[in-house]
């Protein structure tokens, strides 16, 4: 990277950047400007991201592509894509991009094809899910298998839970995935509750094999199905693993046999292609996985291959990196228009949060900019009777993406083309707003005074100006699921390249682990909380005496 075009970079935004907030007025630009919209989007096929309703000018644009080019995000990108390990805390590669690599050639970590290995465990996971599915795979009762829970968190958890639910109208027939995450023992409790032990699967879901809610959670089901069946060895039948720790699967007392591996390479918070996305499989059978894997894929071509004024991640991070370091914005929503999506925002929390929440750079300094924003949100049109109003009329910059489907999968279009029609109405009330001069128009035909109107007028303004970007597809089908999913991975790698961090670390964690497990003998009483602040103290003592 050439630190000076960085500077120089950045000094050209911040020029451009006060030139907009002081001049750019959306509306208008539209009005001035009936090619805007022509200009500003980039697309994949049936994919279109519409950015003409961002504070953006050719210029602006025009700046931040120097950025990255500055940054040398392309090369950066090659070298992920090649296998180098990026991830230089923990001194390893990048390549969740090589579980979808279907069609793509070798790729080699240290001078070893990862591809066979890849394969090897995909016709693993297909000829498993073919007996579950079948019933030749049987429980310890001899019964088929109904129920499969899956238990892991964070990375083993929020990717399959957002895919299932997103493909919910491609689930196969007889049988039902569940999540249980939470160490809170309420979770498995309420989730074990209607379930038949005989008809119950169990996927323990951990990259590392060591975390403490997912051990924790899974020896209480060893337990329930134990006690339920009345014999040790029903767990042979009922329990399987996903892990790059096959050893401490086996510690567990699971068989390997009935294990499935991964990569240190691959993150736990990128780690839905691989056999993370067991639940997936089980859930929408194999070949619906293969084209979600297919779709990351196209992504992932794109984004090698796009040059950058047409690439769609790169375009959506530059737009991040504008707001967060330029217009001050501290926060992105993630508004989609799909009750299926609902959980995509919590997705994008741990992907992009636990990616670029990071204060140094990949070298150890400390950093003076702002890096990852607050990634948040719900679908509409939900959060239009909630939270929105703080968009429109509240203090802060939000810039939203609004996310949509032309076409419903389900028959009911009188309500899609109302969701569509308030999607789209969402996003030119932000960009447009409404004027006093208009409200007072408005306000001026009813019955009103005019002292009355004075005193409303106000409160009805919509100052307007707010940026959105409005990414439209065709439907929602598992080959645009892993579109849209790779669009926003490589979307937080290039900003976490501008930003000079490590994405694929996260450090940040652990403290409260490893404080978690010294409180731990405190919150039972077997050791003095003496030794600690005296708020975390007083704070069990009263616990205590609440227990008591
Ligand atoms: O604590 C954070 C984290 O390490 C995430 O990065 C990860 O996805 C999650 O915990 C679960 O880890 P594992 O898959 O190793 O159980």
């Amino acid at each position: 990277m050439s630190a000076d075009k960085m500077t120089d970079s950045w000094e050209k935004l911040d020029r451009l950047g006060a030139d907009v907030s002081e001049k750019l007025n959306l509306r208008q630009a539209f009005a001035d400007d009936p090619k805007r919209f022509d200009r500003f989007n980039v697309s994949l096929d049936d994919l279109f991201v519409d950015y003409s309703k961002n504070l953006i000018s050719d210029d602006v644009m025009v700046a931040l592509r120097e950025l990255a080019t500055a940054a040398n995000v392309e090369g950066w990108r090659d070298r992920m894509f090649a296998g180098d390990r990026i991830n230089v805390t923990e001194n390893r590669a990048v390549l969740h991009t090589a579980l979808r690599n279907l069609d793509g050639g070798s790729i080699e970590v240290d001078g070893e094809d990862v591809m066979p290995a890849i394969k090897d465990v995909l016709s693993r996971l297909k000829a498993f899910a073919a007996r579950v599915h079948s019933g030749a795979w049987k429980g310890h009762t001899g019964k088929k298998i109904t129920d499969v829970v899956n238990i892991g968190i964070g990375g083993s958890d929020l990717g399959p839970v957002m895919v299932n639910e997103a493909l919910r109208p491609y689930h196969v027939d007889g049988i039902r995935c569940h999540f249980v995450s939470n160490v809170d023992g309420a979770h498995i409790v309420d989730t074990l509750k209607h379930l038949d032990a005989q008809t119950t699967l169990f996927i323990i879901a951990s990259k590392t094999f060591t975390t403490d809610e997912t051990l924790t959670n899974a020896y209480s089901a060893r337990d329930w199905l134990i006690k339920a069946l009345g014999d040790e060895n029903a767990v042979a039948k009922h329990f399987v693993a996903v892990s790059t720790a096959l050893e401490k699967v086996a510690a567990f007392g699971i068989d390997t046999e009935n294990a499935f591996g991964f990569w240190d390479w691959v993150g736990g918070r990128y780690s839905l292609w691989s056999a993370i996305g067991l639940p997936i499989i089980l859930a929408v059978g194999y070949d619906k996985f293969e084209e979600l894997l297919r779709g990351a894929q196209a992504m992932d071509t794109h984004f090698k291959t796009a040059p950058l004024d047409a690439n769609i991640p790169v375009t959506l991070a530059l737009i991040g990196v504008w707001y967060r370091n330029v217009l001050g914005a501290s926060s992105q929503a993630i508004l989609p228009y799909d009750q299926h999506l609902s959980r995509l925002p919590a997705y994008l929390q741990q992907a992009d949060m636990e990616s670029n929440g990071k204060s140094v750079t990949r070298d150890g300094q400390p950093i003076a900019y702002e890096t990852g924003p607050i990634i948040w949100g719900e679908p509409g049109t939900n959060g239009q009777h909630a939270f929105y109003q703080l968009i429109h009329q509240g203090t802060e910059l939000i810039p939203v993406d609004f996310i949509v489907a032309a076409k419903a999968l389900h028959p009911l279009s009188n309500h899609h083309d109302k969701l569509v029609a308030n999607c789209f109405a969402q996003a030119e009330a932000l960009m447009r707003g409404k004027t006093e001069a208009e409200v007072r128009d408005e306000l001026a035909g009813g019955d009103l005074s005019p002292a009355e109107i004075d005193v409303l007028a106000p409160q009805k303004v919509f100052a307007g100006n707010k940026p959105s970007t409005m990414i439209l597809y065709k439907q929602l089908d598992p080959f645009t699921l892993g579109r849209l999913v790779a669009m926003y991975e490589h979307k937080i790698f290039v900003q976490g390249i501008i930003w000079n961090v490590n994405s694929y670390d996260q450090w940040g964690v652990e403290l409260g682990k490893q404080l978690a497990k010294e409180l731990l003998p405190m919150v039972q009483g077997t050791e003095n909380a003496g030794s600690r602040d005296a708020s975390t103290a007083g704070l069990i003592k009263q616990m205590q005496s609440l227990r008591s």
